[in-house]
């Protein structure tokens, strides 16, 4: 299984399982934690979703084959369906990450309500290089959340950046020592949330939500559009070819 999802008492834990492809997201694995989180908004055992991968890995974002032989399409896709699910969740979000943290893999965080990351987290937004578009409310949030020259550069160069600069903007909860300290941290505060009272948790979550959740539909709304067309674009192919080939792309000859 390439996602586990375990109910540990009031807390559904959602764990990103495919190491050997450093844990990218394929269509089928969109799907699952859609369930997962549709469940757990559903399910009124669950207080707490908590979403980790491994102690060296959280995600290296979509899998790049998908998007290269089945992108997305709107919001009915797999991914635009984990897109809703995530940035509606009614449910606390907790977050254990470490080792890459690459595209969605660092923004689906910003759906999370809490994020603890390990020393070693490589947080990415590489959009750009791969001639692509932020997504999940990312071009709306990030900004938001860190500012708007933060935000440029990162996702303008998509260059990596550390734990301690994920934490600096604002990013971050807290940053943990490694991955089993940044799981440890993650499930000491799930387990603290699930001792709240849970109307009123629920409550505080919708309300902090809500200023910017129209905003955030419409948003996610237009990067899903133009992410469709992008993705099919020719400086996209060159760019999916490159990686598979392990080399630079070479986006000179595009106007
Ligand atoms: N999609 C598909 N396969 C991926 C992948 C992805 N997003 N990320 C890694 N893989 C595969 C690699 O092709 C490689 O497969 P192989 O063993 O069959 O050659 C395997 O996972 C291991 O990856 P590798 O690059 O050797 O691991 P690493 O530890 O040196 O580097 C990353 C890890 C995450 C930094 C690097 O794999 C990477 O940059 N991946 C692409 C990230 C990306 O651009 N994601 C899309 C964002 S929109």
């Amino acid at each position: 299984m390439q996602i586990l999802t375990n109910l540990e008492g009031p807390i559904l834990r959602l764990q990103i399982n495919r190491p050997e492809k450093r844990n990218a997201l394929t269509l089928d694995m969109y799907e699952q934690m859609t369930s997962a989180l549709q469940e757990a908004d559903r399910n009124p055992t669950v207080r707490v979703v908590l979403i980790h991968g491994h102690p060296d890995c959280f995600s290296s974002g979509n899998d790049l084959q998908d998007f290269a032989h089945s992108p997305p399409v709107g919001e009915d896709s797999p991914v635009g369906r984990f897109i809703t699910a995530i940035s509606t969740a009614r449910k606390p979000l907790v977050a254990a990450v470490a080792g890459p943290a690459v595209g969605i893999g660092t923004t689906m965080l910003l759906h999370c309500d809490f994020v603890y990351a390990a020393e070693n987290t490589r947080f990415q937004a590489p959009f750009v290089n791969l001639a692509l578009l932020p997504e999940v409310g990312s071009s709306l949030l990030l900004p938001m959340q860190i500012g708007y020259l933060r935000a440029a550069e990162l996702l303008m160069l998509g260059e990596p950046f550390s734990a301690a600069t994920a934490l600096q903007y604002g990013l971050v909860t807290a940053v943990a020592k490694d991955g089993p300290a940044a799981l440890e941290a993650a499930q000491a505060v799930a387990a603290q949330l699930s001792a709240k009272p849970p109307a009123a948790l629920l409550q505080i979550k919708m309300l902090l939500k809500k200023p910017h959740a129209e905003q955030v539909a419409a948003q996610v709304a237009d990067e899903t559009r133009h992410f469709a067309e992008q993705v099919r674009s020719p400086e996209a192919a060159e760019a999916f070819q490159a990686f598979f080939e392990k080399r630079a792309p070479n986006f000179t000859q595009f106007a």
